[in-house]
């Protein structure tokens, strides 16, 4: 991983989908950040692709729109007018337009000679992933994906990446065809978020942390990502997803093997990746046995969150008034290795949950009471890491301290880090620093082949006895906490879910 120091060369940014969501709320932002903070080349520019003919004016002009909208209060105008300067535009149908990747070439052609640019070019897919193969095959086609006399190229893929194990292979396969796996970058953005690349320092860069991270001390894992909002205007892709498929292979399984991973040999991307991937590796396979008892999967029905009354997930749009899609997973894995072995990491997601929270709990061992008896104090609680993802992002040491007073009493304390208390506030997209390493041909915060089918490995064969079985699905009231079940499943192990209004206890 490099340091962010690394100078970005000279380059010319292809946003295919430029005029969808993404680019709008994430990408665009991203860029002028990066801009801001002077980390862009000189020699830059963007070519948005999308299915709408417009203008480059017209482009430019919502571009600027968006930021304004998106990218946060007080727009630095001279960051604004460098990066307007800087964005061409060029409209057609994707899959059927023979045109397109011609004009595209010329375009870019065009803009390299006139504005001094070498040929390095990143394309970004903010696209549906059936078209990830299709678009990478024409940009190939076209002359513009071979890295040739010293240019490279490189291709950014958003998720989902596939459907299942077997889409996912076939997508890999595919790719692979045309594209060497170093061109390919597949993105997550948690690994963007600063909390997430934090686990890595805070276990490795600390001396005190790492020797008491495994199963002679820890109890077992928590890791909750839970969301207020609800399905929003995306039913139509949601619903053919459900939660496991839209954030358990890849955003939680970034903070599992970045919380379970060994230390790689140093920060090179494939070591460390090698690391992750070993852990995914490590997940013991779900059975018969285990579907039935380590996995829970709920609906979100109508209720209140924030104060107000939300509907019910099979009333929301594009959804099926008798749809059977989970908006609610919490799994309890087994890493069968040699540091976790009977060590539980329970993980759960779920949207219009109370509260919108993603946080990794260390949950210690209790020591032995030995010392305490024959005194007041009548179980010692146990110690717990958390650290806080979204939306305080920081990390909080729970333990216990004697309450000052003649009698022997112990309370639990904490010691608090946060980050915006202490470095402030950074705008951030969380998209920046993903963009960046792509620029300087960094692939350390990007999923490899094996890793990504790993994942899928793990839970399609959940997927698969959720689709064979007739099993009804737990509901859950919007504003809740999840299904019932959920709670049982740390129950039954004599442990509970530390939601945040617990977290004092
Ligand atoms: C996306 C999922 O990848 O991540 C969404 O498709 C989810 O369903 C989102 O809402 C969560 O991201 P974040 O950064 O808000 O936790």
């Amino acid at each position: 991983m490099k340091q962010n120091n690394s100078k970005a060369e000279p380059c010319v940014m292809v946003i295919f989908g430029a005029t969808g969501d993404l680019t709008k709320r994430k990408l665009l932002p991203a860029i002028y950040n990066l801009a801001k903070d002077g980390y862009l080349p000189e020699k830059f520019a963007i070519v948005g692709v999308g299915r709408q003919e417009l203008e480059r004016d017209e482009f430019r002009n919502e571009a600027l729109g968006h930021l304004k909208e998106f990218a946060g209060k007080g727009l630095d105008k001279k960051t604004l007018n460098w990066l307007h300067d800087r964005l061409y535009y060029t409209g057609g149908d994707f899959g059927e337009d023979k045109q397109l990747f011609g004009d595209l070439k010329a375009l870019l052609n065009e803009l390299c000679e006139k504005r001094g640019i070498p040929e390095n070019y990143f394309y970004y897919m903010a696209l549906p992933p059936d078209l990830f193969a299709v678009v990478a095959g024409k940009v190939v086609d076209n002359g513009l994906g071979r890295e040739e006399q010293g240019h490279w190229r490189r291709f950014i893929f958003e998720k989902p990446f596939g459907h299942d194990l077997r889409s996912a292979k076939k997508l890999n396969a595919d790719l692979l065809k045309i594209l060497k796996e170093r061109q390919i970058y597949r993105i997550d953005h948690y690994l963007g978020k600063e909390t997430v690349q934090n686990i890595l320092v805070f276990r490795f860069g600390n001396g005190m942390f790492e020797p008491i991270w495994n199963r002679n001390y820890v109890d077992h894992v928590q890791i909750t990502v839970a969301e207020t909002l609800g399905v929003e205007l995306r039913g139509k892709y949601y619903d053919t997803a459900g939660a496991l498929r839209d954030m358990v292979p890849n955003h939680i399984f970034q903070l599992v093997t970045l919380t379970a991973m060994e230390p790689p040999v140093s920060f090179n991307a494939d070591e460390v990746r090698d690391e992750q991937a070993k852990v995914l590796e490590a997940i013991k396979p779900f059975d018969k046995k285990s579907f039935e008892s380590d996995v829970v999967r709920g609906q979100y029905g109508k209720g209140v969150v924030d104060g107000k009354d939300v509907a019910a997930y099979k009333t929301e749009p594009d959804v099926s008034n008798f749809s059977k899609t989970e908006t609610f997973v919490a799994l309890k894995l087994s890493i069968d290795n040699w540091r976790w072995a009977d060590v539980p990491f329970y993980i759960r997601t779920g949207k219009r949950m109370a509260e919108k929270h993603t946080s990794i709990i260390v949950q210690f061992k209790q020591p032995p009471f030995v010392m305490f008896r024959g005194t007041p104090v009548e179980r010692l609680r146990s110690n717990y890491i958390d650290i806080h993802i979204q939306p305080d992002e920081g990390i909080t040491l729970h333990f216990g301290a004697k309450i000052p007073g003649p009698v022997m009493k112990l309370g639990v304390v904490d010691m608090d880090f946060n980050y915006v208390e202490h470095f402030g506030e950074q705008m951030s997209t969380g998209y920046e620093r993903l963009l960046f390493d792509c620029i300087t041909g960094d692939a350390t915060l990007f999923q490899r082949a094996d890793m990504v089918e790993a994942g899928w490995e793990t839970v399609s064969p959940i997927l698969k006895h959720w689709n064979d079985s007739s099993d009804n699905l737990t509901r859950y009231p919007s504003g809740s906490w999840g299904p019932k079940a959920a709670d049982e499943l740390l129950e039954r192990d004599g442990r509970r879910w530390r939601n945040p209004q617990h977290n004092q206890k």
